[in-house]
């Protein structure tokens, strides 16, 4: 049995944080060899960034300088503050010898010190799209008590496979139903008068989007928290694309698209969160904006191929929005739940 300890990940050691970065890329080509391909300015920014709202604390099982399995740890501080969001991998090469079971183990201590008595995770699973997702986080992770709480697909959009001719057809049948509308488009933080709006239906996103069993709760968005959001994209390198939809007539914001671009990434990107009021519902609002954030990825990236994306398998209206514009089934990925004791 190798010996290890858990230590947290500074971001002076640099030798450190390269095996880190090392292991967490080898188990994502194991185990999704066929998905949005990893990247490092995720992990490597959250070492170094802060924020008002949250922390992430990163963790890895290391022997000899050498990194074996990773751990992070998301801690909510606005809001849910009963929650403990987590991603947690080890080396192929270096799997069923304890050292995933060690990681939960100090994750779940985390959690339990911080007042959480819930973890949560996401886990990609096969597809029809995708057979060749690795099983095993879900085998582990109902091993160790959780639950599948929330069912999701992801799609992705191969840009070069889009019928812009049907796109055009679907932009124009929309307007159809959506006078009274425009569209306004953005990169970053909102123009000042949309913040406000922006804001509220972000906060909406985690009540209005189907949740299942999983039990996220209200959140607080705040302009200063959505701006804080913005501030630390930048920092991240990425490019965020936005398109809102404004009720001409009242100004409120109706609805909102968003694509983001990482750092460093020319070929995939992914669609976030879309949101349309329930107040404006019912104006094809969804496919306008998704038809015009869609089309302006190649605007800013010409040689930009996939978007990628994911839905609640209930999310029937997303869905076929997101089908008719060109989305196609990969695998699946749910959200897996434990109640501490
Ligand atoms: C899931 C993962 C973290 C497990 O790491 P690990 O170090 O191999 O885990 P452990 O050795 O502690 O395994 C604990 C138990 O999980 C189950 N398990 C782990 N891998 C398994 C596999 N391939 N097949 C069946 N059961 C498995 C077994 O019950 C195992 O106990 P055992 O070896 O005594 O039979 C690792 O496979 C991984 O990194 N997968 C990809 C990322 C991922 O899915 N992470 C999500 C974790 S919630």
């Amino acid at each position: 049995m190798t010996h290890y300890d858990i230590v947290r990940v500074e971001p002076s050691d640099h030798a450190l944080v390269r095996s880190w970065l090392d292991a967490q890329q080898a188990a994502h080509e194991h185990d999704t060899p066929h998905q949005r391909p990893w990247n490092p300015m995720r992990p490597l920014s959250s070492l170094v960034t802060s924020s008002a709202d949250g922390r992430n604390e990163q963790w890895a099982a290391v022997v000899d300088g050498r990194v074996l399995g990773s751990l992070s740890l998301s801690l909510s501080d606005l809001d849910n503050t009963h929650l403990a969001g987590f991603d947690l991998s080890v080396r192929p090469g270096e799997r069923r010898r304890g050292v995933g079971s060690a990681l939960l183990r100090h994750a779940e201590q985390r959690a339990a010190e911080e007042g959480r008595d819930t973890m949560s995770v996401w886990l990609a699973a096969p597809g029809p799209g995708d057979p060749t997702v690795g099983e095993v986080g879900s085998v582990f992770a109902v091993g160790k008590g959780f639950k599948r709480s929330l069912e999701c697909a992801v799609r992705v959009c191969d840009l070069d496979a889009v019928d812009e001719d049907a796109l055009d057809r679907l932009w124009e049948d929309a307007w159809t139903r959506a006078e009274g509308f425009e569209v306004v488009a953005f990169v970053g933080a909102p123009p000042e008068d949309l913040v406000d709006g922006m804001a509220y239906l972000h906060a909406r996103m985690y009540t209005d989007m189907p949740l299942g069993e999983w039990d996220l709760q209200e959140a607080v968005v705040d302009r200063d928290r959505l701006l804080d959001w913005e501030r630390r994209r930048r920092l991240r390198g990425e490019l965020h694309l936005q398109v809102a939809v404004r009720h001409k007539e009242s100004g409120a914001v109706a609805g909102f698209t968003e694509i983001i671009v990482e750092g460093g990434e020319e070929r995939h990107c992914v669609q976030g969160d879309t949101i349309v009021d329930p107040r404006f519902r019912g104006h094809r609002l969804g496919t306008i904006l998704k038809i015009a954030n869609q089309r302006r990825v190649r605007e800013w990236r010409p040689r930009m191929r996939y978007v990628w994306t994911g839905n609640a398998v209930s999310n029937e209206h997303m869905i076929s929005i997101n089908e008719a514009v060109g989305y196609r089934i990969s695998c699946l990925e749910n959200v897996y739940q434990k109640k501490l004791a």
